[in-house]
């Protein structure tokens, strides 16, 4: 119950304060789960309880995605020619926050709700306490898209296997109102929203 006050604060403090970095716990990296055994329940999870993650989930699910896994600065996730394109960001009921790596922080940028529109016509994930969602930049990459959607479906794999890992649920989804969610997010043009991933206790 403190871990849960802890997060809705440290997500409330930094919606109240636009732009303001909000520093996650370190990851703990801690699951008792193999990769092997991560892999055998790894499943697609449509319908979660309202109940909430810890902070100390949250930060461990983060570390998973884009995490900075080496001294100089590289994440656990493989970007083609170390690009690091792909961004990822948290939205709740209270807002949407942008997770940096680099930092292990959050920063707020915006406070609306917009699981509404990463929900789309698939209301059974309404639910979710939280929803990741991949952003990957194709500018990084010249004209063409090059890598981009790629490198978002490594990111995506590990928010599967952190997410079974961690006994949660999860299914990465393309379907959402993409546009929606690209101004809501204030995004670049080629800025691609690639999938969304509620994450959260399955209701089973
Ligand atoms: C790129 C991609 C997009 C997907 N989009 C959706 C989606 O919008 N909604 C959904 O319910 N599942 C979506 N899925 C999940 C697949 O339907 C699911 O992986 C597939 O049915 C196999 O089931 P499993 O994940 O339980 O093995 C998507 C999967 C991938 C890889």
């Amino acid at each position: 119950m403190k871990k849960m006050m802890m997060l809705a604060f440290t997500l409330v403090l930094g919606i109240n304060a636009m732009a303001q970095e909000v520093k996650l716990p370190a990851p703990d990296k801690k699951v008792s789960t193999t990769l092997f055994e991560a892999l055998q329940n790894r499943k697609s999870v449509r319908d979660f309880t309202a109940k909430e993650l810890t902070e100390a989930q949250l930060s461990n699910l983060l570390w998973a995605t884009i995490g900075v896994n080496r001294e100089d600065g590289r994440m656990v996730a493989p970007t083609a020619m170390n690009r690091q394109e792909v961004s990822v960001y948290v939205a709740t009921k209270d807002g949407t926050c942008l997770y940096n790596p680099k930092s292990h922080s959050l920063t707020v940028v915006s406070k609306e709700d917009i699981r509404p529109a990463l929900t789309g016509q698939q209301k059974s994930v309404a639910n979710a306490p939280i929803f990741l969602v991949i952003v990957s930049d194709a500018s990084k990459f010249g004209n063409g898209n090059g890598y981009a959607e790629l490198d978002a479906g490594y990111v995506s794999q590990n928010i599967c296997l952190a997410a079974a890992a961690m006994g949660l649920g999860t299914v990465p989804r393309a379907m959402m109102d993409r546009e929606a969610v690209k101004k809501a997010l204030n995004l670049g043009e080629r800025q691609l929203v690639v999938l969304n991933h509620p994450v959260g206790y399955p209701n089973e």
